[in-house]
């Protein structure tokens, strides 16, 4: 494939990419117990990296504390870590005499996140920042929060203007299918049947992506500033394991399953096409009507 196409393919799944939207019974929000759970495991990494931060006068020397999580999604998990990071960061103004900063808390997903949903939480977020404010007698900073839309394999924000950079569960999230792995027959992802050249592929893509998102992040991080990453591990090196593929295999057989069935309706739409005289269009429409 030449590299322009590849370029419109990425840019094109960058815009349409995106988890459940809305609040309904099948969206994220509704869906991410899973990746809150695991998050709450993290909270003392993240309490460690906040007390070094003011160790190094990081946070009492800025007016305005400036906090990403790339990849928000669209449930309440980043709302809940940002609102943790200031109580975090408001405990260690108060135990040292400082006064607390503002905060500046910036979302960041694709172009095609809900972005709406995370909008509609906004009330009741800051709501609560106010009900905590008014217990702690006004010393908590004002809190701003914001959308930055856009891949996180490229920039997004301005050189030195952040102080803290969170993502949870993110970034295993590929920028794109590895080049070179067309011979990775009826899987999505690697699998125990896949050739060794696949496994090489994806290590390779995850390096690349990998060294471009810590590029870009040192760039966009003040000085003394820190990230707090979280991502989807193994336990047994063998990148084939149950512990990394299971899911992604049973995903792939499904769809295997569900094209076979295509191909068979389409043949039977072929002969049905052949034996009435009318078009496969014509007998898709006259099914979907009736069923
Ligand atoms: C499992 S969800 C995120 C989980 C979220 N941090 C939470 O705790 O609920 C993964 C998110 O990564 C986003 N994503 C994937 N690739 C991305 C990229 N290159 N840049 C920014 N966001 C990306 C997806 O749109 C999706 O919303």
């Amino acid at each position: 494939m030449k590299a322009k196409d590849k370029e419109k393919i990425a840019m094109e799944v960058q815009s349409i990419l995106h988890m459940n939207i809305g609040d309904g019974e099948s969206s994220y929000a509704c869906n991410s117990f899973l990746q809150e759970t695991a998050m709450w495991k993290t909270l003392p990494i993240l309490k460690h990296t906040i007390k070094f931060m003011a160790n190094n006068s990081v946070i009492f020397s800025t007016q305005c504390f400036k906090i990403a999580d790339l990849r928000c999604s669209s449930s309440m998990n980043s709302l809940l870590v940002a609102s943790t990071i200031m109580d975090m960061v408001h405990d260690l103004c108060e135990e040292t005499k400082h006064k607390s900063p503002q905060f500046e808390v910036c979302l960041n997903d694709l172009f095609g996140n809900d972005f709406n949903t995370m909008f509609k939480m906004l009330p009741e977020f800051y709501s609560n920042l106010k009900k905590k404010k008014k217990k702690k007698r006004e010393h908590f900073g004002h809190c701003f929060v914001s959308a930055t839309p856009g891949s996180f394999y490229s920039r997004l924000f301005p050189n030195k203007s952040l102080h803290l950079f969170h993502s949870f569960y993110a970034l295993h999230w590929l920028s794109q299918v590895p080049e070179g792995v067309e011979n990775n027959i009826y899987n999505i992802y690697m699998s125990k049947s896949s050739p060794p050249n696949v496994l090489e592929a994806y290590q390779k893509q995850f390096d690349i992506d990998f060294r471009k998102f810590l590029q870009m992040r040192s760039e966009e991080l003040v000085q003394g500033g820190c990230m707090v990453l979280t991502i989807v591990g193994r336990s047994i090196s063998d990148p084939t394991s149950d512990d990394c593929c299971i899911i992604w295999e049973l995903l792939a057989q499904s769809l295997y399953d569900m094209l076979k069935e295509i191909i068979q309706v389409r043949k039977i739409l072929m002969r049905l096409a052949i034996s009435t005289g009318k078009t496969q269009q014509k007998l898709l429409e006259l099914l979907w009507n009736h069923c």
